[in-house]
């Protein structure tokens, strides 16, 4: 028999932890999450501000958010210290201030490894739309002004055969690579790390991204948002590319200097290209929106339901482990 004091612990320990959930995630991993913590929801699908989620870290123990929520280090500071861990439902982490984070002993998880295939579907239908100009055709169709055909019409870029330059060759790059050897493509790659040869598959590595950037007909970015490596295309790096390449961004807009970019297209020197990404997010870049050459989509590399219900239980795992006394395993900080 328990004492009063006794029950009273018991009844804390058996207590769910509280979890907020910023988004509207998919059923499987709301029906998930509930089995083991206290779930709060947010009743409108929209990111959640500074505030509401100061508000919310002394309400909860663990948050589930997204790549909308922007944990920056103001926002950090102010948290209550009831909050113990934030699980990320993406694999960047480039909208929270690890550092911040960890100064307060904030755990933070990302989802890696099961939106990679999702990613790199997207990738090559950026590199595919962008070659053989895909709006440019959708749009005449769409319009009712298809009214004349010739051998010279919208003639693009192959790609079957062509060099394929990836920057950042994690488990994403990969993927991409997978796809593109289907195509036949001839992969370059640059990386922090060079792979072991099983894992390069015949890849070409490349020392330097200038290296790399100079045999890319095509370029695929697939590296994480740092201080390194934002914009690392730019006016200068542009210029080292072969004329008439293709740029292939799914990974994060800031990866780019935009303007950049566009006077690249305007001018020609970059053929076409194939964002999923932008510097601005949600809405992207006008200036970009108003170029035929670029074939855009807006920010939805992993959405598809097999990832999306993968994305939430990987993030539920990471807080599974968290609350049983485990190292999650995709701990970050
Ligand atoms: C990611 O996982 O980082 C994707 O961009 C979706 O958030």
């Amino acid at each position: 028999m328990f004492s009063t004091k006794q029950e009273k612990n018991k009844g804390k320990m058996l207590k769910k932890p509280r979890l907020w959930i910023s988004r509207f995630l998919s059923q499987l991993t709301l029906d998930r999450a509930r089995e083991n913590f206290e779930v709060y929801l947010p009743k409108i699908d929209r990111p959640a501000s500074k505030n509401e989620m100061v508000e919310l870290s002394s309400k909860v123990d663990a948050f589930l958010i997204c790549h909308s929520e922007i944990i920056s280090s103001d926002v950090a500071k102010n948290f209550n210290k009831r909050l113990k861990i934030i699980a990320n439902h993406s694999v960047g982490t480039d909208h929270c201030d690890l550092d911040a984070l960890k100064s307060i002993g904030i755990v933070v998880t990302n989802t890696p490894d099961v939106l990679s295939d999702a990613t790199a579907e997207i990738s090559m239908l950026l590199l595919l739309g962008a070659a053989r100009r895909a709006v440019e055709a959708q749009n005449i169709i769409k319009e009712g002004k298809w009214n004349s055909w010739s051998p010279s019409f919208m003639v693009g870029k192959q790609v079957t055969g062509q060099r394929l330059g990836i920057i950042g060759m994690g488990r994403v790059g990969q993927a991409m690579a997978r796809n593109a050897r289907g195509l036949n493509m001839q992969i370059h790659y640059h990386n922090r790390k060079r792979l072991p040869k099983e894992q390069e598959k015949g890849a070409v590595y490349h020392n330097s991204k200038e290296e790399l950037l100079r045999i890319s007909d095509f370029l695929s970015l697939h590296c994480p948002a740092t201080l390194e490596t934002q914009e690392i295309i730019n006016k200068k790096t542009i210029q080292l590319m072969p004329n008439n390449a293709i740029i292939v961004n799914a990974a994060r807009g800031k990866l780019i200097d935009e303007q950049a970019l566009i006077d690249a297209l305007i001018s020609g020197k970059i053929s076409g290209a194939g964002l999923d990404c932008f510097v601005k997010e949600p809405g992207g870049n006008p200036k970009l929106s108003a170029l035929k050459n670029v074939f855009m989509l807006p920010h939805i590399g992993s959405a598809t339901e097999k990832t999306r219900d993968a994305m939430g239980l990987r993030a539920l795992e990471n807080l599974n482990a968290y609350f049983s006394g485990k190292r999650p395993l995709d701990q970050v900080t």
